[in-house]
């Protein structure tokens, strides 16, 4: 078993991370930390040992690897002392919030000679890893164009740190727009050029609420990424598309609808499988000293998309991504 430490014991590790890697039987998650003094959320989840300290959590000998699923003001700070302190880590998404950071946790990576993996749980979706298996047999012909989309309703707490420009980085596109671009990357290769613009809500959050984003890839693909915060009145919604010479994809709220669907007149439901695929994942990278798909450089290419769509937003120009340092 590997022995497992949480930095961060709120929502995502709680809902998400605990018990998926708990479910692929890798995992022995010992200790969790946070800054409040008691965890109801860490005794719930029976997690042994507790800390408000970070430092005397890694501290323990016997902890392999750490889960960082704290804010994202802390993620830097966090991510390169648990390196540090020799165990491996599996960091949730954005990487930082900026391309500074970021590269700071990946020397330190690279000092330890850890395995580090972002939480790119889309990545390890059943539904995403088809689509990818199908567009790396180029089954759908040379690529034109796709449209990617991630819709919430999200209101968070007065007090809560998603409000803050400064602690998250951004707004929209760095909480929830950053799988979305991840994805894209992973089908279609760099981006070379993105133009964007965004609209706030002052009322919820200091940053932006909903983005648009036209995004040209090396591939010679263009995206329209399009991320919204603000569906008053709406359930959770994700769409997906992509269209080549031979044939398209449509992903809408979990149905996959392909050409052979269409024809045959049969569209089958996809169920979205939990991330415990990542899990096994990072285990399997842990063991066998194996790189992650989803490694820390994946994780600074993305995020550097998303500092991009930030430069373009306040500029008001074309921005290529390869230039942005920051
Ligand atoms: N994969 C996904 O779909 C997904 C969804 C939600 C959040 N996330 C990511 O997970 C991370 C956490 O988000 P969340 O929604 O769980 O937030 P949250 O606010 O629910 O939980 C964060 C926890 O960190 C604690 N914390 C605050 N400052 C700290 C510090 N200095 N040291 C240690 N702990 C500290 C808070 O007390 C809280 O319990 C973020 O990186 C976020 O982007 C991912």
């Amino acid at each position: 078993m590997i022995k497992l430490g949480v930095i961060g014991m709120g929502g995502i590790a709680y809902w998400m991370h605990v018990p998926q890697a708990n479910a692929t039987g890798k995992f022995y998650i010992k200790a969790a930390m946070d800054v409040t003094p008691e965890s109801i959320l860490a005794k719930q989840r029976d997690i042994p040992d507790y800390y408000t300290d970070y430092r005397k959590m890694l501290a323990d000998p016997e902890i392999d690897a750490v889960i960082i699923t704290s804010p994202h003001h802390v993620h830097e700070e966090h991510c390169v002392a648990a390196f540090e302190a020799g165990k491996h880590v599996l960091i949730e998404k954005p990487i930082s919030r900026n391309l500074k950071e970021a590269r700071n946790i990946m020397a330190a990576a690279e000092r330890s000679g850890k395995i580090g993996m972002i939480g790119f749980c889309q990545r390890f979706d059943a539904r995403y890893s088809h689509i990818k298996n199908i567009l790396a047999k180029g089954e759908l012909g040379e690529l034109l164009s796709a449209r990617i989309d991630h819709y919430q309703n999200f209101d968070p707490a007065p007090e809560s740190w998603w409000r803050s420009k400064e602690k998250v980085g951004g707004g929209a596109v760095i909480g929830s727009g950053v799988h979305r671009l991840d994805l894209l990357r992973w089908y279609f290769g760099e981006p070379v050029s993105v133009y964007a613009k965004a609209v706030g809500m002052p009322e919820r959050l200091e940053a932006e609420a909903c983005a648009h984003a036209v995004i040209e890839f090396d591939s010679g693909v263009i995206a329209n990424f399009s991320i919204n915060w603000a569906v008053y009145g709406h359930h959770y919604y994700e769409g997906f598309s992509v269209a080549g010479k031979k044939g398209s994809i449509i992903v809408e709220n979990g149905v996959t609808v392909s050409n052979a669907e269409m024809q045959s007149g049969e569209v089958k439901p996809v169920e979205i499988p939990p991330c415990q695929g990542m899990y096994d994942h990072f285990a399997d990278c842990i063991i066998n000293n194996k790189q992650p798909i989803t490694t820390l450089e994946e994780g600074y290419r993305s995020l550097r998309l998303v500092r991009a769509i930030y430069r373009s937003i306040q500029t008001g120009k074309v921005v290529d991504p390869q230039e942005v340092e920051f």
